[in-house]
């Protein structure tokens, strides 16, 4: 029993920036009645170079912020909070669901390894501080991980460089040491990754396994959604309310170019 929300509380979804993005796309095509509400740090982003005390800091005020608008449920659409601060983000929702993507990420790609040898990428937060191997060790103990931080893909995701010779030169040089790993399996262990995967596919090359949690995240909150019965009986799908920390225009561009809608509003808030 969750109290003091209905069906028609929204869902509150939080990135440092447009990373999340990927996840409200996968959310909006699971569940199109619900209402969303999405928060990007964008004065802040990236969190990923940042210390474990500053991040639990920005995971704390950004929570804050969506609380206002007295959710349903929370995702938590970026991997470096996951990875560092999940316990923050709990402990402020109290009895509201959390659903983390860097867990779906691990079961999802434990799933799909057939060599047990898997390949992560993400923040240099979230590749420090091995939340993903152990994640991955405690379904499986045989499982090998190889991982790699790979901080520039933000800034290039965060500037709209989707196939950019930018970003192909930034991935071979990342990409180059995993390849040679004989893994099966890759995960985007960064919300902001899936925005560049067309790049990161051909980089890595043929065979191997892209996980991206975002679907998986999309299922699980429509099961727990349904277990409440919070589910909501809206017939009309209802663009997300967005908000962002700085440079509402930019995001609204960016927005509009990764999801194919409108230019949409988007509200400043004061973290
Ligand atoms: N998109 C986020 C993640 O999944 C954070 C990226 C960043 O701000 O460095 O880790």
């Amino acid at each position: 029993m969750i109290h003091n929300v209905s069906s028609d509380s929204p869902i509150g979804i939080f990135d440092s920036g447009i990373g999340g993005l990927t996840v409200v796309k996968a959310v909006q095509a699971a569940l199109p009645s619900e209402r969303i509400i999405y928060f990007g740090d964008t004065a802040r982003v990236p969190y990923g170079p940042k210390s474990q005390v500053t991040i639990r800091k920005y995971a704390s005020d950004d929570i804050a912020i969506l609380m206002r608008y007295k959710p349903k449920m929370i995702i938590v659409a970026c991997n470096t909070v996951s990875a560092l601060a999940l316990d923050v983000v709990e402990k402020a929702c109290g009895d509201i669901p959390v659903i983390g993507v860097l867990k779906a990420g691990a079961e999802l790609a434990v799933k799909a390894t057939k060599n047990n040898r898997i390949g992560v990428i993400g923040t240099q937060a979230t590749i420090s501080s091995n939340a993903y191997a152990s994640a991955i060790k405690l379904l499986n103990q045989e499982i090998e991980v190889v991982s790699k931080a790979c901080p520039l893909f933000v800034p290039l995701a965060e500037e709209g460089f989707i196939d950019h010779p930018a970003t192909k030169l930034i991935a071979k040089e990342y990409l180059s040491e995993i390849r040679q790993q004989a893994i099966d399996t890759l995960v985007l262990g960064c919300t902001h990754y899936p925005i560049l995967r067309r790049v990161i596919e051909e980089t890595i090359g043929e065979g191997i396994r892209i996980i991206d949690s975002a679907e998986a995240v999309a299922l699980r909150t429509k099961q727990l959604m349904t277990e409440s019965k919070l589910l909501n009986p809206a017939r009309k799908a209802s663009a997300p309310h967005l908000l962002v920390s700085d440079l509402p225009q930019k995001f609204s561009l960016l927005y509009q170019l990764f999801m194919g809608s409108e230019l949409p509003d988007v509200e400043l808030v004061e973290v």
